[in-house]
């Protein structure tokens, strides 16, 4: 990944906060995700992934801190300003419309609202175009012939929801990707296929943030990865300096991020405190400074 000393982060997440009840979900969270850059959200159950995915994304209105999108302060109060906005989320709980078929799942909001496949006066020109374009982001896109585009999404397996979720982030070409678990459901080819996806997503310039359990998955797949303990991001590393016993040491509090930070220095790509308050460790970006 190279980027320009003058790029600016497409998302950048500044300080956010959000309790329920007496839990502290997020703490002063950081993050800045960049176009045409996979980056990786680790850290225990509970940590607050879920929870930051669904602040950025309108689902949960933050308590404190800012969401810069392109560089304008924003928040989104419901998950479809979001995503006209362009940014699309693929929840680990999936929210598909299980009384809607597969392909009116895909185009669900995007019909009536813009975009290509805007419907015209007539109705069934504009569905014929959508179950067709359904068709060919399963088939051809995400290489996956075995979803009945016509099928209830209540009646699909849980990998079949997950790749019409997919399908449906793809359809609206959006510039940033949350994805909450996106194959913690699949087989390992179903799983393959995702992340081939998601690197074509990057490669058209999207930025993609996934959350994901499979430590070994995030390291073949990012170029950096965030790592969550308690609400905080507490550290940003750079994803060819980390290894699944680092990262997992960060996640469980095992190893401190300035331990982290120390076994990186040195070499010129060293990892990147994501928190407020800690140490820079050589120079380069630190999340809070752009
Ligand atoms: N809607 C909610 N109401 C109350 N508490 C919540 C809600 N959503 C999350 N929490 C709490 O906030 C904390 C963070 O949860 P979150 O789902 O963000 O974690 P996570 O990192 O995604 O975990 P996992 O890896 O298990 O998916 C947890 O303690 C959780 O119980
Ligand atoms: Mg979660």
């Amino acid at each position: 990944m190279s980027r320009g000393a003058n790029d600016q982060p497409v998302l950048a997440l500044r300080g956010l906060s959000k309790s329920f009840g007496g839990t502290r979900a997020l703490d002063h969270a950081d993050l800045e995700l960049y176009s045409g850059e996979l980056v990786g959200l680790v850290g225990d159950n509970g940590a607050g992934k879920s929870t930051l995915i669904k602040t950025v994304a309108g689902v949960h209105p933050p308590d404190a801190g800012t969401v810069v999108y392109q560089g304008e302060e924003c928040v989104f109060r419901d998950p479809l300003s979001a995503r006209l906005a362009g940014i699309e989320t693929v929840y680990q709980d999936l929210a598909l419309c299980d009384n809607l078929t597969v392909w009116q799942n895909i185009f669900l909001g995007r019909e009536i609202n813009r975009g290509t496949f805007r419907p015209r006066p007539l109705r069934l020109l504009a569905k014929g175009k959508m179950r067709r374009e359904a068709n060919r982001i399963l088939t051809e896109r995400l290489g996956v012939g075995t979803v009945p585009i016509e099928a209830h999404t209540g009646a699909l397996s849980g990998g079949q929801r997950q790749v019409v979720a997919l399908a449906r982030s793809e359809a609206w070409e959006a510039r940033v990707f949350q994805l909450d678990e996106p194959t913690a459901a699949l087989s390992a080819e179903a799983s393959n296929h995702v992340m081939e996806v998601m690197e074509r997503l990057k490669q058209r310039g999207a930025a993609v943030l996934i959350v994901s359990h499979n430590l070994p998955q995030v390291i073949e797949v990012t170029d950096r990865i965030i790592v969550m303990r308690q609400g905080k991001t507490i550290c940003t590393l750079n994803t060819p300096e980390t290894t699944p016993e680092l990262l997992l040491g960060l996640m469980t509090g095992m190893i401190l991020p300035s331990d982290a930070t120390a076994s990186t220095a040195g070499n010129g790509t060293g990892s990147v405190p994501a928190s407020p308050g800690a140490a820079p460790d050589d120079g380069q970006q630190r999340e809070e400074e752009l």
